[in-house]
């Protein structure tokens, strides 16, 4: 079986939606894209991009249960013995989600190049499976979420660093 049929198998075997399904198959793809690109610039292989391709299909997994679904694909990840992909999917906003709350853990940012990677292309990505800007995709998350004032103010907080993000990773292709 192929690495996009295995991950979209395991997607559904945990319910699962479409649209997050299209999102994570648009996710791979980019991440994909990133890896080989830094690959292609760098001397030897520096990421693992068959690895990025697989945790961009699972790093939402997350979303078919309660609570924040960051911590729960790391969860399922690791009861799907898929240990060495949880270790890179932690991605999104959670960082600034605990230090609005006053409990700042920069242990939450990504911090190697494929958690960056994939952190990125997710940001790249929207609900659509359309690969946006960094722009384009905080306006869309404005947008959707214009009724959650908490989590805009955590968007809000966000967007720097994932700007910042982009242009490290820029650095690495360009
Ligand atoms: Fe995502």
């Amino acid at each position: 079986m192929d690495l996009e049929a295995f991950g979209i198998k395991l997607l559904k075997k945990h319910g699962l939606s479409e649209t997050i399904i299209n999102h994570s198959i648009g996710v791979s793809h980019i991440a994909y894209e990133l890896a080989t690109k830094i690959n292609s610039k760098a001397a030897e292989e520096i990421v693992d991009s068959k690895k990025l391709y697989l945790a961009g299909l699972l790093h939402d997994i997350g979303k078919s249960r309660e609570g924040m679904h960051e911590f729960n694909s790391v969860d399922i990840l690791k009861e799907e013995g898929l240990e060495e992909l949880s270790e890179i999917i932690m991605h999104g906003f959670v960082y600034e989600h605990f230090k609005l709350k006053g409990r700042e853990d920069k242990g939450l940012l990504p911090k190697t190049l494929e958690q960056k990677i994939l952190c990125l292309a997710d940001m790249y990505c929207d609900q659509n499976q359309k690969k946006v800007s960094i722009g384009e995709r905080f306006d869309d998350i404005f947008e959707r979420c214009s009724n959650d004032k908490d989590f805009l103010k955590v968007v809000e907080l966000a967007k720097p660093r994932i700007l910042k993000l982009e242009e490290e990773i820029n650095s690495l292709i360009n």
